[in-house]
């Protein structure tokens, strides 16, 4: 059976409790329900538990932003994915900011794949490069290193829900996205990269998003573009109209391709 459309909502740490709730009690009403997108919510850790108590469940699910790869144990501040399993089903992984302020290497994202997968979380594995990687023509290889060390813990049978986001560094909190032929190239690539270590079936069992500067306006260029299956998205979705407007996108463009 084809798998629905993704759109994810990734609120990084813009929102505090209380206007969370908002934005979420907001989305309720305004998003509606269609059976071809499935909406993923990333609030912080701490609003996790309140909005799980909250969302339209038929509507939304959640995802954490993050997660450290040890199960249980003296960790302070930590918080593990044996936990969070109560709580989402998907959890986002290795995303650029995590990688550059946090210092998150290839083999910690591996092994933070890992214990997603452990605790049956759907892990949303983030790769993209950055503009000066791109400027030195050294995409495929960036690509490539991210995607063969993050799986090299996993079997085929693991990687059939798992998600994979194209984020090029540089269109993160940018004007635009990145030009559909860059999106297209480049999901190409990292297609080709699961189809060599897995197979064709494997292949065609992930999802793979584009993330950067995702608007309303640039959805349908988006959507079009050959083995794309969704957004990770981050400003426009503290938007609620915005994001609404994505999520229709993403439905309308997904009934034109059928
Ligand atoms: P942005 O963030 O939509 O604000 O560019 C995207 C992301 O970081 O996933």
């Amino acid at each position: 059976m084809k798998k629905p459309q993704l759109v994810v909502a990734n609120w990084k740490m813009y929102l505090n409790i209380h206007d969370t709730s908002v934005l979420v009690n907001r989305l309720n009403k305004k998003v509606p329900l269609y059976r071809n997108v499935e909406v993923v919510l990333a609030p912080s850790y701490l609003s996790l538990q309140p909005v799980s108590m909250e969302i339209d469940h038929r509507k939304f699910r959640l995802a954490a932003q993050d997660g450290y790869f040890k199960d249980e144990g003296a960790y302070t501040g930590a918080i593990s994915f044996s936990q969070l399993r109560e709580l989402v089903n998907y959890a986002i992984i290795g995303h650029s900011e995590r990688r550059r302020y946090f210092g998150e290497s290839l083999d910690e994202i591996r092994d933070k794949l890992s214990a997603c997968v452990r605790n049956g979380i759907t892990p949303i594995l983030c790769v993209g490069e950055t503009k000066q990687e791109r400027t030195q023509n050294e995409t495929k290889q960036v690509l490539h290193d991210q995607i063969v060390t993050a799986l090299s813990d996993l079997t085929s049978e693991d990687i059939e829900n798992l998600v994979l986001a194209y984020e090029p560094v540089w269109a993160i909190g940018a004007d635009e996205p990145a030009k559909p032929d860059t999106i297209d190239k480049a999901v190409d690539w990292i297609r080709y990269q699961v189809r060599e270590l897995y197979g064709q079936k494997a292949e065609s069992s992930i999802r793979v998003l584009y993330g950067g500067s995702d608007e309303p306006e640039y959805v349908a260029g988006i959507m079009e573009i050959p083995g794309i299956n969704g957004l990770l998205v981050g400003r426009a979705s503290l938007n609620f109209e915005e994001f609404s407007d994505i999520i229709t996108g993403v439905h309308l463009s997904g009934l034109s391709n059928e």
